[in-house]
């Protein structure tokens, strides 16, 4: 929920036009966490000294729209020398996911503490990644009636400059280092990622929740820059680390409270509230992301890209954890807390959007395995509800992003009253990765695609793994086991002859693309397949879907069903075969004309199907991975025949970071 990337060559010549790449090239790396406007802020060329350094004349250049739009209009200023040669240099850039304030280039980051005619001569610049900033939001009201500050924005950021500013002006003739006077700011009212500039490279980037926290400090100390040049040095700062891979692969995450501040090409840490002469130690550590994840290579959108990783991405789940031979399953980040999980009183797997869905789509098998209650819940509306929770619960948040505001605030409430925690992610250092007692990864590597799909085969195959480890000393469930064991093997294997079926579906979308409305219908094992399959034709295609527990067919739905609905069935060979066909016939005598998802070779359900996509056989409880790829691929062609932007879906973003 929206990007921050900001730069600083200290003593690194650098032209000008470098550095605009630079700084545009991160933004589009964090594209993906919203895009609805852009802006940028670096020193201006007039007043500007031989050694770079410039005096407060800081360029302000924002624009609605993709950052594209923003990287047009920076070779539009014609105030600017794109051959001038930077020696130390700072610049910041931002992309916006709007929440207050529509999008526009007004509202749109960075802010500035005073307006100058188009350039600012503010000396208070932030940028500011957004979350509900309940303090902020009441400020420029106070401020513009007693303070006489003028806003320009409708964004509650813009409280932040004016607030560094008001709060310099009455410093009472102390000498406020810039750090200190963001420190003093937040205190206020804190925020995740916030980095400001001031006059001369003064750069202090803050790291507080307050109910959570997101984004990182990135900061590469590069030996070979530094031998290079001598003093020479780079610093990257980001909201996440696919903006700084192709520079290094070395970074600080800052923690909860810690802020940095560059001064004079040096970085320093400390925290907020700190004890005297308390300072943080932070490692360096070592990225093990690889450049060609985050890049789209030749596919036409990272969606389509991750739709067809998915053989690697679900081995990679696996890798190292399952032992073939022994039928082991041992995840490392729960081993050490198995006993207690074994006690508890139930399970409860918390998530929202695609992850509940793997949540949904797992319970059964979790049920079954574990032989314990298995609550799976939205986490907004668990919330909502206050639902109880007790100190022998043990709660699972499931998250990609593992920074989704409402799955991490429900952490929090569980937490509070007691019971284990235990986060299943998809991004090492994430706040639930570090806010949870113990975790699965899931490795499913980076998902840049707005539509999660890579991501939920994976959960998918990280729960059932979990569900394995818990019943490995149950006799009574060997058979049913190894079954599975043996399933996971070959999945790899049968998702690629999922993804050869892409022309069929394609086709299928020729026809389909001028619907407006879609239904997915399915029950027991492949519900969630129903729920996850509408939701992608909803985000991605923007076609009104519902997914449909079969079971509930004939107590509402059905009255949709005639000749013009189509609909999507989902009739596994699984204990719900015969149920699925009842709803089949209950849908033909409507003159329906369903599209079935099936086993291969099943003349049975054929015969009553307009068309057909059959996939191969698995068990059951796994089949959901294999039949939900075909809507993937579906969502992913109906939303290019309809000419939509696959990855940058309108309204949405990949990260929610706000509730
Ligand atoms: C749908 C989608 C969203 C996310 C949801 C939770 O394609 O991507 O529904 O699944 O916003 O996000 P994470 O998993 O990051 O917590």
């Amino acid at each position: 929920m929206c990007g921050i990337f900001a730069y600083l060559n200290y003593c690194v010549p650098r032209t000008r036009k470098e550095i605009f790449e630079t700084l545009v090239k991160g933004l589009q790396r964090l594209e993906y966490r919203g895009y609805d406007s852009a802006g940028i802020a670096v020193d201006g060329d007039k007043n500007t000294t031989t050694d770079g350094i410039n005096n407060n004349n800081i360029v302000l250049i924002k624009k609605n729209g993709k950052v594209k739009a923003l990287d047009e209009e920076l070779y539009k200023k014609d105030c600017m020398d794109l051959e001038m040669e930077l020696d130390t240099h700072f610049g910041m850039a931002h992309t916006r996911w709007a929440t207050h304030g529509e999008p526009s280039a007004l509202n749109s980051h960075p802010h500035r503490s005073d307006k100058n005619n188009g350039n600012t001569h503010s000396p208070f610049i932030p940028t500011h990644n957004i979350h509900k900033l309940v303090t902020f939001i009441l400020i420029p009201t106070l401020f513009q009636n007693s303070k006489g500050y003028e806003f320009e924005s409708e964004t509650d950021t813009e409280v932040i400059p004016k607030l560094i500013k008001y709060v310099y002006d009455n410093r009472e003739r102390e000498d406020l280092s810039f750090s200190t006077l963001v420190e003093r700011v937040i205190q206020q009212r804190g925020s995740p990622l916030l980095i400001g500039v001031r006059s001369k490279y003064e750069l202090s980037a803050e790291h507080i929740p307050i109910q959570y926290n997101t984004g990182e400090l990135c900061s590469p100390l590069s030996d070979i820059i530094t031998l290079q040049y001598g003093k020479a040095v780079e610093y990257y700062f980001a909201s996440d680390a696919s903006a700084i891979i192709e520079h290094t692969n070395k970074v600080i995450y800052l923690e909860d409270d810690d802020i940095a501040a560059v001064v004079g090409g040096k970085l320093s840490l400390h925290r907020l509230n700190r004890l005297a002469g308390e300072v943080p130690v932070r490692a360096i550590q070592t990225l093990q992301m690889e450049l060609q994840e985050i890049m789209k290579g030749n596919f036409e959108a990272f969606m389509q890209k991750e739709i067809f990783e998915q053989p690697e991405s679900v081995f990679n789940t696996m890798r190292g954890r399952i032992c073939f031979d022994t039928n082991k399953v041992i995840l490392g980040g729960l081993k050490d807390h198995l006993k207690e999980i074994k006690r508890c009183r139930r399970l409860i797997m918390i998530g929202c959007g695609t992850s509940f869905h793997a949540a949904v789509a797992t319970r059964q098998a979790l049920e079954e395995l574990t032989e314990l209650p298995v609550m799976v819940e939205l986490a907004s509306d668990f919330l909502d509800r206050n639902t109880p929770v007790f100190r022998d619960d043990v709660c699972f948040y499931i998250s990609q992003s593992g920074e989704t505001a409402d799955t991490l605030m429900a952490l929090r409430y569980c937490k509070d009253r007691g019971a284990l925690t235990v986060g299943v992610t998809n991004t090492v250092g994430s706040s639930i990765s570090r806010d949870t007692d113990c975790g699965v990864h899931i490795n499913a590597g980076p998902e840049i695609g707005v539509a999660s799909t890579k991501a939920y085969t994976s959960q998918f195959v990280a729960l059932i793994m979990f569900g394995l480890m818990m019943s490995e000393d149950r006799i009574s469930l060997q058979t049913r086991r190894l079954e599975i064991i043996n399933g996971l093997r070959i999945l790899p294997e049968l998702i690629k002859k999922v993804l050869t079926l892409d022309k069929n579906i394609k086709s299928i979308a020729d026809e389909l693309y001028e619907q407006r409305s879609l239904l997915v219908m399915g029950r027991g094992f492949n519900y969630a397949t129903c729920l996850e399959g509408a939701l992608k034709i909803k985000e991605i295609p923007y076609m009104h879907s519902e997914g449909i527990l079969a079971g509930e067919l004939k107590h509402g739905p059905l009255a949709l069903i005639d000749k013009h609905m189509p609909v999507i069935m989902i009739i596994m060979r699984d204990a719900c075969y015969t149920k699925c066909q009842n709803a089949l016939q209950q849908v033909t005598a409507r003159s329906g004309r369903p599209i079935i998802l099936c086993c291969q070779d099943d003349p049975e359900v054929s015969k009553n199907a307009y068309k057909t996509i059959e996939l191969p056989q698995t068990v059951d409880c796994l089949q959901g991975i294999l039949s939900v790829i075909p809507l993937q691929l579906l969502s992913f062609h109906l939303a290019v025949l309809r000419g939509y932007d696959v990855d940058c879906p309108r309204s949405l973003a990949k990260s929610v970071t706000v509730e």
